[in-house]
């Protein structure tokens, strides 16, 4: 254990003409698998170039914060051995929050490239940990909280669940219901019959009925 713990700072070019002292040896190895990144995730910068290396100041700040936490946990339940650890908040993510969230704040600071951009990147690093929802709701339901303020990033944000998830007939649903908020019946209803061709029973049979109907009324 200790041999392989010293091997990896070797490779990680962090290890100076001293060995670490031995708690850094165990917790970083530790720290780096809670938040499921590798260790210049924080140690970013060159060595000895001081550069701001802003991942590691948080971090620096979230292990007081940890101690600190863990004194109020303990005091709280009276066991001494409760114990709040990185991993506790984090499970094996580096900002543990609903993936959703994340993509709406990127969202509305950088745009709807951005927030794609950050899914596929966050989707290839972190598929397999279960750690965020890669399942189809998390875009659509996203998609939906927007539909009426920002019809054309909806689409974007769909077309990209689309791509992961072919058979998505909620997606292709969604898709006609932002093209009704655009004012474009003609396509809102291609992807309403899409949508039904994958899915016969869904309930966009309805909507797409009464969008006909409409306008044939119109035409009439
Ligand atoms: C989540 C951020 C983070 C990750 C990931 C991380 N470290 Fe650190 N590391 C820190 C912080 C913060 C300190 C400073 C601790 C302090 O000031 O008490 C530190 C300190 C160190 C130190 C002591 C010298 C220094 O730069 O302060 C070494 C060596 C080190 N880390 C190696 C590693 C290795 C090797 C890995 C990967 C296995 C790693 N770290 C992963 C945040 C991180
Ligand atoms: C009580 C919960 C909690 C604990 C415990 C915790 N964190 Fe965090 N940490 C968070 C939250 C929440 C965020 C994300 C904030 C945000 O939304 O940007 C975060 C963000 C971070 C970030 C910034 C990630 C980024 O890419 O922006 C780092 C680095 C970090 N934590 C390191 C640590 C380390 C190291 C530990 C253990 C010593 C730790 N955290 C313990 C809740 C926690």
């Amino acid at each position: 254990m200790r041999l392989a713990t010293l091997s990896l700072f070797a490779g990680c070019g962090l290890l100076g003409a001293q060995a670490p002292p031995a708690d850094i040896g165990s917790t970083m190895p530790s720290i780096a698998q809670a938040l499921g990144v590798t260790c210049n995730y924080c140690h970013s910068a060159e060595r000895g170039s001081g550069q701001p290396e802003p991942k590691k100041d948080i971090a620096r700040q979230m292990m007081t914060m940890t101690r600190e936490l863990n004194t109020r946990v303990q005091q709280i339940t009276g066991n001494t051995s409760a114990n709040v650890e990185c991993v506790t908040c984090h499970h094996g993510v580096p900002i543990p929050r609903q993936i959703a969230d994340i993509l709406m704040q990127t969202l509305r600071t950088k745009g709807a490239a951005a927030a794609a951009a950050q899914y596929r990147d966050l989707r290839e690093r972190f598929y397999a940990r279960e750690a965020y929802d890669f399942s189809e709701d998390t875009l659509l339901s996203l998609a939906q909280r927007i539909t009426t303020s920002r019809p054309d990033d909806a689409i974007a944000l769909l077309n990209l669940n689309i791509e992961y998830n072919p058979k998505s007939a909620r997606s292709y649903a969604a898709i006609g219901y932002a093209y009704t908020r655009k004012f474009d019946d003609e396509t809102a209803i291609q992807y309403y019959e899409k949508s039904l061709e994958i899915e016969p029973n869904n309930v966009v049979r309805g909507q797409l009925e009464s969008l006909k109907m409409y306008r044939k009324r119109k035409q009439d």
